[in-house]
């Protein structure tokens, strides 16, 4: 696992450019480069390991992936939307940059993501190559993780009826349809057959799932020092959050029932198991 973030870091190092206008490209290196878990461009790259494809392959949609993750977060993070402060332990990129600098520095990094897979990824050849840019365009867009965040913001301090099944909605996409856009892209690069994509992509979807329902656990029950954001935060604002709609013990159940169906499909790779334990451990399941 360590061997992956490293190789993840080393590269995402190298992708983020440094150009002029100065303050935008800071402004994306910033939260990019901040220490995250590297959760989402490891998991590309271990499905890449898993179905015996080649890694190097796999690390220009890896980074890319993590580079899309980042934007997420910086515009998360803004006051229109939830309004922190502190972000992988430092101020978040609107409080050091300036808001209209962190909105566009998302959208920057919205369209820098696919390029970097385009322009390193060449040697996988054209039909792969579109194969992952309509992955990306699918999972990144309004189909996928923003068409979850709107919901997300929409459902707040006002329940809809059938919030369950808004719930469901809210975190299938704006968390699992990332996971799924990792593995799924690690399994294209690694030549995978459709079963086998189907197959990852019903796993991804469980472990995005349950580890939305963790950040809602740990949002209540962490402390600053070991998530580096503001925490508390889903109850005051009254989000549609696991935690908030049944309860913090039911939320671990749910947990510790999706993690333990994750963990058996997995058995083969041990970088999966070191994740699943890495949230069982977080939540203290
Ligand atoms: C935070 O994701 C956003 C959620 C989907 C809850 P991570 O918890 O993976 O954040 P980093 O990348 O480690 O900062
Ligand atoms: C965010 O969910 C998911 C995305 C950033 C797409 P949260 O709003 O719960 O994430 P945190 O808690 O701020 O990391
Ligand atoms: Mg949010
Ligand atoms: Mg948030
Ligand atoms: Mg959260």
């Amino acid at each position: 696992m360590n061997n992956l973030i490293n190789l993840v870091n080393e590269n995402l190092e190298r992708f983020m450019d440094t150009a002029y206008p100065n303050e935008l490209f800071e402004s994306m290196r910033y939260t990019v480069l901040l220490p995250g878990k590297r959760l989402r461009p490891v998991m590309c790259l271990e499905t890449c390991r898993m179905l015996g494809g080649n890694i190097e392959d796999a690390i220009p949609t890896a980074c890319a992936i993590e580079m899309y993750h980042a934007m997420t977060l910086i515009h998360d993070d803004l006051p229109c939307m939830d309004n922190d402060d502190f972000r992988r332990g430092k101020p978040t990129n609107h409080k050091v940059f300036g808001e209209a600098t962190a909105v566009l520095a998302g959208d920057a990094l919205l369209t820098y993501a696919p390029q970097i897979i385009t322009k390193h990824s060449k040697n996988l050849g054209s039909d792969k190559l579109l194969k992952l840019l309509e992955e990306y365009f699918q999972y990144a867009g309004a189909y996928g993780v923003i068409a979850g965040q709107v919901v997300d913001i929409e459902s707040e301090k006002k329940y809809p009826k059938n919030a369950a099944e808004t719930l469901n909605f809210i975190h299938t996409h704006k968390t699992a349809d990332l996971f799924k856009l990792a593995i799924r892209s690690g399994a294209i690069i690694a030549n995978a057959t459709d079963k086998q994509i189907a197959d990852l992509t019903d796993f991804a979807e469980k472990l995005g799932f349950a580890f939305q329902i963790s950040d809602d656990i740990l949002d209540e029950i962490s402390t600053f020092e070991e998530m580096g954001k503001t925490l508390g935060k889903d109850k005051t604002a009254e989000k549609l959050t696991y935690t908030n709609l049944y309860g913090i013990e039911n939320a671990k159940c749910k947990l510790t029932c999706l993690l333990d169906e994750c963990y058996d499909r997995i058995q083969e790779s041990v970088v999966f198991k070191e994740i699943i334990d890495a949230i069982k451990k977080r939540v203290g399941i």
